[in-house]
């Protein structure tokens, strides 16, 4: 009998883990493997190439280690890369592999969330110019009106440790500004990237209190628990030991320690090249 397989979660840097958090909080039970590409992060502002180059070399690298299922935790591999690896790609894996990623089940997780149909959208600049939410809004809710707003600054501040010091206030509130300049009848905010639940207390600060926030953690945990609860096959072949195994293209020390800080709890990290 062929042996059990994990999940792989996938992100440009450390911001996928606040999706693996809440992934692992939900289905404790599997086995995970998490890459962060932290060597070649900020991902959110090159060009669709160079981003689906990237993301494919680490889908292909954690298929490679055994995963069967791969979460692509990265808004801006979501958007840029998604489509083409699920066409072009998947099938030379062989058919049980699956990539999936995290525009989709947000997108269907907020529809029902806004009064004032007015949504704002804080993320890359690749997600946002990819105008990847709008379409899946559209196809959900085409009364809704999406507004996005590109924080280039926000990624680097968080990679850098930065995102609780001083400096970071600067931006934060820059980039909600230009947001509400936008449109002021959202009610309705999404941090479209992983990485910004890091700065979550500074953005609730600089939100006006009517406006709800809407973090993506627990929404993907509670779409890929469905996923598995409709699928048997991919449920019954993956090993259940509750183990986490983290990889970074980064230098391996450097990552436990922010990781772990990120985690609130010690992890260890080994480096691997993608
Ligand atoms: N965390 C990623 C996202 O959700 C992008 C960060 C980056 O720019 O690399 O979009």
């Amino acid at each position: 009998m062929a042996s059990k397989q994990v999940i792989g979660v996938f992100d440009s840097g450390y911001g996928g883990l606040t999706i693996l958090q809440e992934i692992r909080a939900l289905l404790p039970e599997y086995d995970y493997v998490y890459l962060g590409d932290n060597a070649r992060t900020p991902y959110g502002s090159r060009s669709f190439e160079v981003v689906y180059n990237f993301t494919r070399q680490a889908v292909d690298k954690l298929f490679s280690l055994n995963c069967r299922l791969v979460v692509l935790a990265c808004n801006t591999a979501s958007a840029k890369a998604l489509r083409s690896i699920q066409q072009c790609d998947l099938p030379h894996y062989g058919t049980e592999k699956r990539v999936l990623g995290i525009i989709r089940p947000t997108a269907e997780a907020i529809c029902s969330q806004t009064q004032t149909r007015h949504i704002g959208l804080l993320g890359t600049e690749g997600t946002v110019s990819s105008g990847s939410y709008s379409m899946e809004i559209r196809k959900l809710a085409p009364d809704i009106c999406v507004t996005g707003q590109a924080c280039p600054m926000w990624v680097p501040l968080v990679e850098n440790g930065e995102a609780a010091s001083e400096g970071a206030d600067y931006f934060v509130r820059k980039y909600i500004d230009d947001l509400l300049r936008k449109d002021a009848d959202i009610d309705l905010v999404v941090l479209a990237c992983t990485h910004y639940p890091l700065l979550y207390d500074k953005i609730r600060r600089y939100l006006p209190q009517h406006i709800n926030i809407v973090q993506q953690g627990p929404i993907v945990a509670e779409s890929l628990r469905d996923y598995l609860q409709r699928h048997d096959d991919m449920r019954s072949a993956l090993s259940q030991n509750g183990t986490c195994t983290y990889l970074t293209t980064e230098q391996s020390e450097k990552f436990a320690r922010s990781a772990s800080v990120f985690l609130q709890s010690p992890i260890d990290a080994t480096h691997t090249d993608i």
